[in-house]
């Protein structure tokens, strides 16, 4: 049995936009189920979804990135296995062409987080591709946060034995301080995996999203809650400082949840019980695919 559940940010969504975020997130969910049904494992699939969500500039994350105050994208990417509890995460990672993969090379690495010239330095170990920094700038395309809020990308995913894997990937906020680090490569802020609980993303406003340790409320939530309303449990202490944002989850036992304060939050989720991909473009829409 596997399940697969990815995001396209916590933002809004205008109608001009709607159909390049659906196929975007139908199009990372099928590379992601490509690999589970074939007996792929869970790390490897939520890399694939991601790369996916990070080589097209609807999204913020990867290329088409948002840019900081001196006009440079920074990106930052994490990705979780629930097994071992192995973490790989990058920080205000510059020149790098996928982050996500950066990160799941760091997986099974010491340090839980590299940022700035240390996770290029890596990335260049590790045989990542790298590029010019301004290589990840998507030209002509207004900046993210300018037109529709920030944004990040998420994908959590369980394969054939049961091992879950949680992935996250954002291209900051636009206009943000050089060295500025939200939520997504901080654990039980933007993400957590615990294969006898769960796996968990969030996407959002950063900050308030960090300050509330909203990954790590949902954990504790899910022991008494069910995915849907252990992520609205967790936006209703959003509420305390504010701040917008939506959250995806997935149990051990393929169960699915996801929520929202956003205007919109696309989703696309399938599983082995049900393989045909659906994609949403906000909560309560009637799922298309
Ligand atoms: N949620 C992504 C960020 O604030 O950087």
């Amino acid at each position: 049995m596997w399940s697969i559940i990815l995001h396209g940010g916590a933002k809004s969504i205008a109608e001009k936009d709607a159909p390049a975020n659906r196929a975007g997130c139908q199009r990372a969910l099928e590379a992601g189920v490509e690999i589970l049904k074939h007996g792929g494992n869970s790390v490897d699939a939520v890399e694939a979804a991601i790369r996916v969500l990070e080589d097209d500039p609807t999204f913020n994350a990867g290329y088409g990135s948002a840019r900081n105050a001196d006009g440079e994208v920074e990106m930052c990417a994490a990705l979780m296995e629930g097994a071992g509890f192995n973490v790989g995460a990058v920080a205000v990672a510059k020149g790098v062409r996928n982050p996500i993969s950066v990160a799941k090379a760091m997986l099974y690495e010491e340090p839980v987080l590299i940022a700035g010239d240390g996770a290029r330095a890596f990335a260049a170990e590790a045989g990542e591709r790298l590029c010019d920094p301004d290589a990840m700038i998507a030209m002509g395309k207004r900046s993210a946060h300018e037109e529709r809020g920030h944004d990040t990308v998420g994908c959590i995913a369980r394969d054939g034995t049961g091992c879950l894997a949680a992935a996250v990937s954002t291209g900051g906020l636009e206009g943000a301080p050089a060295g500025r680090v939200g939520d997504s490569p901080q654990p039980g802020c933007g993400f957590y995996c615990d294969d006898d609980i769960g796996g968990v993303v969030f996407s959002g406003d950063g900050e308030q999203i960090a300050r509330m340790i909203l990954a790590a409320r949902v954990m504790q939530a899910l022991e008494d809650l069910s995915p849907d309303q252990a992520v609205e449990a967790a936006l209703a202490h959003l509420e305390r400082t504010g701040g917008q944002a939506g959250g995806i989850v997935l149990t051990p036992d393929g169960k699915f949840g996801w929520g929202h304060n956003s205007d919109d939050f696309a989703v696309a989720i399938a599983s082995s019980a049900s393989p045909v991909p659906k994609v949403y473009l906000r909560k309560g829409e009637a799922s298309h695919g």
